[in-house]
């Protein structure tokens, strides 16, 4: 399966990256094609809402210049794509908050009759990574990703929250175990 990793947190050797090195590493493992994108090194811009990609739905159909359209469509072409950050105010980092909200331009007339997308039936999980527990913190996150596939037509292929985290070292085998077990899950 063709893979698309989204690095959502600036942090290289963060905690994100921890968790999606072992991801990645088991779904290397088991064969697939694994591409990680960084994407705080990419030029990436927020969604003005104009609306312009609705009149040419396509990867590149945003008006902006910058480097979203390369991401876009690796995203398309891949059978699943991990999106990833680590949790900010409850909620997205602002790098793949910007992929999101530029994902606008993957759909036509979101539940309406016609109602198309680009990645239609594409496979998308979320890893992320937070200070604290997933109680009254992690939630809205995860029930954001959710809503979001709707509007994409995908398929949940698994959520994955870390919480209680300090420092990438701190991360214990028991933690490696659910990344590889969520490796396994989200392309079974
Ligand atoms: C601006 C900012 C906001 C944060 N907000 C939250 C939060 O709402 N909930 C939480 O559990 N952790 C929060 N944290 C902690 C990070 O989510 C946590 O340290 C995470 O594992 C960092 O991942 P990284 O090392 O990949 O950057 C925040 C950290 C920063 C810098």
């Amino acid at each position: 399966m063709k893979v698309v990793i989204l690095q959502g947190s600036a942090r290289k050797k963060g905690n994100t990256a921890r968790v999606l090195t072992w991801v990645e590493e088991e779904l290397q493992t088991l064969g697939h094609e694994v591409e990680s994108i960084y994407l705080h090194a990419k030029n990436l811009k927020g969604c003005m809402g104009c609306g312009k990609c609705k009149e040419n739905p396509v990867p590149t159909g945003c008006i902006q210049k910058d480097d979203m359209p390369e991401v876009m469509e690796k995203v398309v072409d891949a059978q699943l794509t991990i999106f990833s950050s680590p949790l900010y105010f409850w909620g997205f980092s602002a790098q793949i908050k910007a992929v999101i909200d530029r994902t606008y331009s993957l759909y036509t007339n979101a539940n309406q009759p016609g109602h198309a997308s680009l990645v239609d039936g594409r496979r998308q999980a979320l890893v992320a990574t937070g200070a604290g527990g997933f109680d009254e913190n992690a939630e809205g996150m995860i029930d954001a990703f959710g809503r979001m596939q709707k509007y994409h037509k995908t398929v949940n292929a698994g959520t994955l929250f870390i919480g209680s985290c300090t420092t990438p070292d701190a991360m214990d085998d028991a933690i490696r175990q659910k990344a590889v077990a969520f490796a396994r899950k989200i392309v079974s």
